[in-house]
């Protein structure tokens, strides 16, 4: 395989609005985030994804952009754009902007000309459809809930296609104008110096056509949009075309949001001269997930937990590089989610992160996770601002859940549990901002903030830095980079053990997930312990007993 540069780096994604305020607004910035690049460095950040900061509505949190090529005046300006790129590239890092191109905002200039002549040259970079008879043209539910067709805006008798919100007018893709129009965008930024992207939702722009109905899946009569990702064929061609126009020339990185892809898809997506550099695994994100709405959902335990992430290493294999996330900001917090009630204190949240982070692929830390951020307590509908939440409480209502069960499901399931703001100190707002935040700063900022953690060895955030510093010492670097991945202890209940593998040497990692101690044989007696998450060890020989949320690093050379 062919070394790249990105192959031995740490990722780290940055949700600009909830990271740091630097003028009191209550809205984290650009400046905010170049304030803060020297502490990613610190932690052993390389890559840095910011989450849209582009001029938009934020119908859905920046998601929806107005405009292409700036950036929202709550975020800062093109100067301190550029001012970020280059100090980031004086302290060795790279930035990642979100590339959100199946859709734009219903504000943006194309959407609009295209409501003034829907028939002209704008009107085709959309999905706009004639409706007689109140017939919609297919029965597709918007991930936001609702028809994906609303009326085009005076116009009664033409609808527009929006998988997302209403407000997110997804754009044709097959329409080559359009495809020129984005690439021009993407070299615009990598141009200026941006080193690549996360592609949002990158595997909705290919559209099974001609539009029809499936079968409808809830009493609204509509079905899951999966039904017709499921029947999209070609996605493969426009996204060779933008790699070949926009990405390869500048040797960009470019991390994928997919879902849905088939299997034997994979070498194409992230093999040698993919799509994308690499693309996440979501396979233990969706466990558990029902298309019927989240109170039909079902919780993962720590061995499925196992069993995906398993799925996913062996499905790649050596094809090439998977990124690892135990969150993002659509997912809760991953040590609410992944780790049983009553092991969420920090010997659990260090378990979890070690096992993940030893993984084959490009380790990703998301905004706060290196604290341990937990999942938010909600009292109230009125305090969660998230869309996609405020849908699946309705969709819950609808179903029958009490009020009080369906706010439990956005405690479990809702996307401002990971959108609260970064938890700096233990001052007021956490530290995040002089003013009022824009969203409710998790109350247990008092006791879980990175100054409390900062000086403490023992902390969580001290045992990331130690996961990262090991990752890059060059004496095991190339096992935890090139090297193979092989379960082992593979039926034992809560635990989790593989061998990562590179030229004979190999790197044992262990967690223990269970109450109760563990005595396990390891197939090699290790030379010596590289992590170990708790103080004491009882190893004789290959006879290792893990306590319970015990995790080990061993090395045999
Ligand atoms: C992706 C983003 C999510 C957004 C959606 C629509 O899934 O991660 O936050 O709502 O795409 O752009
Ligand atoms: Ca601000």
């Amino acid at each position: 395989m062919e070394r790249k540069f990105w192959h031995d780096k740490i990722a780290y994604q940055i949700y600009p609005k909830s990271f740091y305020d630097s003028n009191g607004d209550g809205i984290g910035d650009l400046k905010g985030v170049i304030s803060k690049l020297d502490y990613l460095k610190e932690l052993g950040v390389d890559i840095i994804w910011l989450s849209p900061i582009y001029p938009s509505p934020f119908a859905d949190q920046g998601y929806d952009i107005s405009d292409y090529r700036n950036i929202d005046p709550r975020f800062g300006t093109m100067e301190e754009m550029d001012e970020l790129l280059k100090e980031a590239h004086k302290r060795g890092q790279y930035i990642l902007m979100d590339l959100v191109v199946n859709h734009c905002s219903d504000e943006h200039e194309w959407f609009q000309k295209a409501i003034k002549d829907p028939d002209g040259r704008y009107g085709k970079y959309f999905y706009i459809e004639e409706v007689k008879d109140g017939k919609l043209p297919c029965n597709w539910r918007s991930y936001f809930g609702g028809p994906v067709w609303d009326p085009l805006p005076g116009h009664s008798d033409r609808y527009y296609l929006h998988v997302f919100h209403r407000k997110q007018p997804d754009l044709n893709w097959e329409n080559p104008e359009l495809r020129e129009e984005i690439y021009d965008m993407v070299n615009f930024w990598l141009d200026r110096g941006l080193d690549g992207f996360r592609l949002d939702a990158i595997i909705n722009i290919k559209k099974a056509l001609p539009f029809k109905d499936y079968f409808a899946d809830r009493p609204d009569g509509l079905c899951s949009i999966h039904n017709e990702l499921h029947e999209a064929n070609g996605v493969g061609d426009f996204l060779g075309e933008l790699r070949d126009r926009t990405f390869k020339p500048h040797d960009a990185f470019t991390v994928g949001e997919v879902f849905n892809e088939k299997e034997e898809e994979l070498p194409d997506f992230i093999g040698e001269n993919g799509y994308f550099s690499s693309m996440f695994d979501f396979e233990e994100t969706v466990f558990g997930q029902s298309q019927r709405g989240w109170h039909e959902n079902y919780d993962i335990t720590p061995d499925d937990y196992k069993a995906c992430v398993y799925k996913t290493q062996r499905k790649v294999s050596d094809i090439g590089f998977i990124s690892n996330i135990i969150e993002n900001h659509d997912e809760p917090r991953g040590v609410s989610r992944y780790l049983p009630g009553d092991m969420r204190d920090d010997s659990g949240k260090k378990l979890l992160a070690t096992v993940y982070f030893m993984l084959k692929g490009i380790p990703w830390i998301y905004q706060g996770q290196e604290l341990g951020m937990e999942n938010l307590k909600l009292s109230s509908i009125d305090e969660v601002d998230d869309i996609s939440s405020i849908d699946s409480y309705k969709v819950a209502l609808d179903a029958g859940c009490s009020e009080s069960k369906a706010l439990k499901l956005i405690e479990k399931y809702g996307r401002d549990n990971a959108r609260t703001p970064f938890q700096w100190d233990d001052s007021e707002n956490a530290g995040f901002t002089a003013g009022t935040p824009w969203l409710r700063i998790n109350p247990n900022y008092r006791s879980i903030n990175l100054k409390a953690q900062k000086d403490d060895p023992s902390s969580v955030w001290n045992h990331y830095r130690n996961l990262i510093a090991l990752r890059k010492d060059p004496e095991y670097k190339d096992i935890f980079v090139y090297g193979s991945f092989t379960p082992f202890l593979e039926d034992r209940h809560n635990i989790m053990a593989y061998i990562r593998e590179y030229e004979g040497k190999k790197i044992l990692v262990l967690g223990n997930f269970d109450r109760e101690e563990k005595k396990v044989i390891l197939p090699y007696t290790p030379d010596r312990i590289l992590n170990n998450n708790l103080d004491e060890l009882t190893l004789k020989g290959n006879e290792l007993t893990l306590l319970p949320s015990q995790a080990i690093i061993a090395y045999v050379g």
